[in-house]
């Protein structure tokens, strides 16, 4: 108990705040400089000491699939030049983690995509990364923080959260809950409110796309009935275990990205490009 060996990556969104871009090329391949969000987000779950990788995806996402995979002609055009570095860590990530896809049918919201994963998932506790929330960190990685906490509460899901200013709250799932015992970065959470108004927000603490979730959450997630949008929601499900105390909030240390705007697209370029630029 308490080793996490998956990590799943929901990616079958349509992206639609980035049209037209994502009528043919999937968000999660959108890069920030040369690599695409979906490799950051694998590089996470690797150095979270993951190497067992699943996706959520769709038909019209076979670019993030032939993104792992060897490119004979590309390689052999590129061999012996100084550019065959330049595919070194992709294709060190295809030879240390293997890949498994399944594909959501309908687009029925995030819980129903991490419910389609079951049989792919196995008995065991699971990471979960949204590819459009970029995370970066001067010493562990986020996903590695949650899973050194998952490991003192291996009961509990624990969701990562990050203040946001109030009036942005109502793009968020937002939690309320008490500090942890001798801690001042984790919360048992007693509430979540999917999206409020910021008159009704309990808390500016809002749930950001890194999640560990027990095995418990399929069962939940099989009874848990959609939204008024129709959408299954991650929130729903997760505040039936916050009931029973098994929801632990935790404010990571690092900076996140949000990929998912296209006004946190730009500032993750414009901030790794100045990093790019000062380093040559
Ligand atoms: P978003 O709410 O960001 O939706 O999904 P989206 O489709 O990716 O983007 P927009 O809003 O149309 O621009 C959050 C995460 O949940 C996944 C998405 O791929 C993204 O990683 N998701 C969402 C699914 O996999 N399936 C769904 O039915 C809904």
């Amino acid at each position: 108990m308490g080793i996490i060996n998956k990590c799943l990556f929901p990616v079958a969104g349509y992206g639609t705040r980035f049209l037209p871009v994502t009528k043919a090329i999937p968000k999660e391949m959108l890069p920030i400089l040369t690599k695409p969000l979906i490799q950051y987000a694998v590089e996470e779950a690797i150095s979270a000491g993951i190497c067992s990788m699943t996706m959520v995806t769709n038909k019209h996402k076979k670019a993030i699939e032939n993104h792992f995979k060897p490119h004979a002609d590309i390689e052999k055009s590129i061999k012996n030049t100084t550019k065959e570095v330049l595919l070194d860590e992709v294709n060190a990530i295809s030879e240390q983690c293997d890949f498994s896809y399944v594909e959501q049918q309908e687009m029925l919201g995030l819980g129903h995509a991490i419910y389609t994963s079951k049989p792919l998932i196995g008995v065991d506790a699971f990471a979960v990364i949204l590819p459009d929330d970029l995370c970066t960190s001067d010493s562990d990685s986020v996903l590695l923080q949650m899973i050194k906490l998952y490991k003192q509460n291996p009961d509990c899901c624990i969701v990562a959260i990050k203040e946001v200013p109030e009036s942005e709250v109502d793009k968020y799932g937002v939690i309320e809950g008490e500090l942890l015992k001798d801690s001042n970065n984790a919360y048992r959470v007693h509430n979540m409110v999917e999206k409020p108004a910021p008159i009704e927000a309990p808390s500016n603490l809002a749930i950001i796309g890194r999640y560990i979730l027990t095995h418990e959450i399929f069962e939940v997630l099989k009874s848990t009935q959609p939204d008024k949008n129709g959408e299954i929601q991650i929130t729903d499900a997760l505040m039936t275990l916050a009931k029973v105390g098994k929801v632990i909030a935790y404010q990571f240390q690092g900076r996140r990205f949000d990929c998912g705007s296209v006004k946190g697209f730009i500032e993750a370029n414009s901030v790794f490009a100045k990093e790019q630029l000062q380093s040559l």
